[in-house]
């Protein structure tokens, strides 16, 4: 298999079919993420097997704010008491049921996680949040050191400055 991910090119990716087990991921790639797309809400990259143009993973990024006090105390003492602060949301991320287990999950993953950090060298953001459905997505997410907020233990935050470390030249 040879993994391409790209932008979402809604005439041209096969969304029909996609199934992840997450009956909202997958009416989302299937119908509402090339509305979102169209009005901006987010962006939304697909995963290949190329020249076969069937949709194997998705995820979705947008601009996004978060509370300080709603992050944890060991992170949140070093931020400014802004009311609001900026951050980057990733909010779908899923794979189709016939490619689980393949590490296409972590590749999808890792690159949402770059084209974020890329980004926020020209706007500002201070964190990647993501919302786990479950319990496994949960897991997904805190075996990449995702934590969660304060008080709502499945929104998960990782801090920009976490991410630097996978991704500055030095
Ligand atoms: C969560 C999900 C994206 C993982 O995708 P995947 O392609 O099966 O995962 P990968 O094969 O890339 O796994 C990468 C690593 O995560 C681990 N992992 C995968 N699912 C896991 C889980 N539920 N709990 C803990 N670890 C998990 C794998 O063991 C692997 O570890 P390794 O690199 O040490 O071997 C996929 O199961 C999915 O689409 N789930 C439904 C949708 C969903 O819940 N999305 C997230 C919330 S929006």
């Amino acid at each position: 298999m040879v993994f391409k991910i790209m932008p979402l090119a809604p005439k041209q990716h096969i969304r029909a079919g996609f199934c992840c087990g997450q009956e909202s991921l997958d009416h989302d790639i299937q119908t509402q993420a090339s509305q979102d797309l169209k009005k901006r809400v987010c962006t939304v990259f697909v995963c290949i097997d190329e020249p076969n143009m069937t949709v194997l993973g998705y995820y979705t990024l947008s601009a996004y704010t978060v509370t300080v006090t709603d992050l944890r105390n060991n992170f949140a003492q070093k931020l400014p008491r802004y009311p609001r602060l900026p951050a980057t949301l990733l909010g779908r991320l899923a794979v189709t049921q016939t490619c689980k287990g393949q590490g296409l999950g972590k590749l999808l993953l890792i690159d949402a996680l770059k084209k974020s950090w890329h980004t926020a060298q020209q706007v500002g953001s201070l964190a990647v949040i993501v919302e786990a459905l479950d319990a496994p997505a949960l897991n997904f997410y805190q075996k990449y050191g995702f934590q969660p907020f304060q008080q709502e233990p499945m929104k998960l935050y990782l801090p920009m400055q976490s991410i630097d470390k996978l991704f500055s030249p030095i």
